[in-house]
């Protein structure tokens, strides 16, 4: 048996990059799969039917079973359409992999309004639309006594996790995306639903063509030598998130690339001065902060360490 038979997955934005590779693998593992992807260009402007298409026919081709669905998750009532799409075609839901994403980087002081929120919507509002309509409905099937083993993955990056100059928007809505993971665990248990995050790195169209001088930090692909940088390495992580058989690992975040997973910690006590009974004075406090924070507290990875493998 496959691991993934009678799964049946939602993966937004699976018409490119690493939602593609996450829907070809998971149905090469037996899950029925809805491949969502509005098809548009990085920014998020335009529209396409193919890239969903084509994914659909290679599944096809390889014997699985999936469907294309082109709704955009920003919008509340057409990210129902993309969980009623599963439900109507594969007879429920089992699995929901928010992936869709866009960029529009400048720098804090450049942004305008409509690109902090075209960003805002696709990353943090269209996990929340998405998610929110497929909780509801696991939810719903476990009171009726119909326990789905739910799975719910969000995609965040290192941009939100360790912060990247260039990406307020994105990194902003990328680092809350990893903490409404945290917190859907928390509400989801309860009804036999996980939910975790990954910070995927990876060469696709986000980062050659949207972010340039990332890209070239990851080198070129050569046929036939092993390619860290794939967007392939991404996809057995989110593959086995998705089974039974992770049922215990839930609630945390991993960032997954070059053949490598790191599980990742967030905000947690690193240190702490305290004095009781009488209140710190200002200048006293900032003396015994910066002893403290020399002790090594702030050291800080940067993305450039972990592609290059310092990390
Ligand atoms: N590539 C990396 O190194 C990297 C690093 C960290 C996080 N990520 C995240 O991984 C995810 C996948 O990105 P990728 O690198 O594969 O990029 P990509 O551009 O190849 O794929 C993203 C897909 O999302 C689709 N999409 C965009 N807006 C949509 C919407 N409103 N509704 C439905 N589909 C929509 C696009 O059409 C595109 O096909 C994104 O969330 C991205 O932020 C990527």
């Amino acid at each position: 048996m496959a691991l993934l038979d009678g799964k049946v997955a939602v993966i937004t934005g699976a018409g490119r990059g690493i939602g593609r590779e996450e829907a070809l693998l998971l149905a090469k593992h037996g899950a029925k799969v809805v491949v969502n992807d509005l098809g548009g260009h990085f920014d998020g402007t335009g529209q396409s039917r193919s890239p969903a298409e084509d994914v659909v026919k290679e599944i096809r081709a390889a014997g699985g079973e999936a469907v294309a669905n082109f709704e955009s998750v920003t919008d509340f009532k057409s990210a129902k359409r993309i969980i009623d799409c599963a439900i109507d075609n594969f007879g429920k839901l089992s699995i929901v992999v928010n992936n869709a994403g866009i960029l529009r980087d400048r720098m804090i002081f450049n942004m305008s309004e409509e690109d902090w929120d075209a960003v805002v919507a696709v990353h943090l509002k269209g996990t929340f639309n998405v998610s929110r309509h497929a909780t509801s409905y696991w939810r719903e099937q476990h009171k009726a006594g119909n326990q789905l083993n739910g799975r719910l993955i969000n995609t965040s990056s290192d941009s939100g996790i360790l912060g990247n100059a260039g990406q307020s928007n994105y990194g902003a809505a990328k680092a809350a995306v990893a903490a409404m993971a945290i917190i859907v665990d928390r509400e989801m248990s309860r009804y036999g639903v996980t939910a975790n995050a990954i910070a995927p790195v990876a060469r696709t169209r986000l980062t050659v063509d949207a972010t340039p001088q990332t890209a070239a930090g990851m080198g070129q692909a050569k046929a036939g030598e092993w390619d860290p940088f794939t967007p392939a390495h991404v996809a057995p992580l989110v593959a086995w998130l998705s089974s039974d058989d992770a049922k215990d690992v839930h609630g945390e975040v991993f960032r997954v690339g070059m053949g490598t997973v790191f599980l990742m910690k967030g905000w947690h006590t690193a240190a702490k001065v305290s004095k009781k009974g009488s209140m710190w004075e200002p200048a006293e406090l900032g003396a015994k902060l910066k002893e403290e924070l020399a002790k090594g507290a702030t050291k800080k990875e940067s993305m450039g360490e972990v592609m290059s493998g310092g990390v």
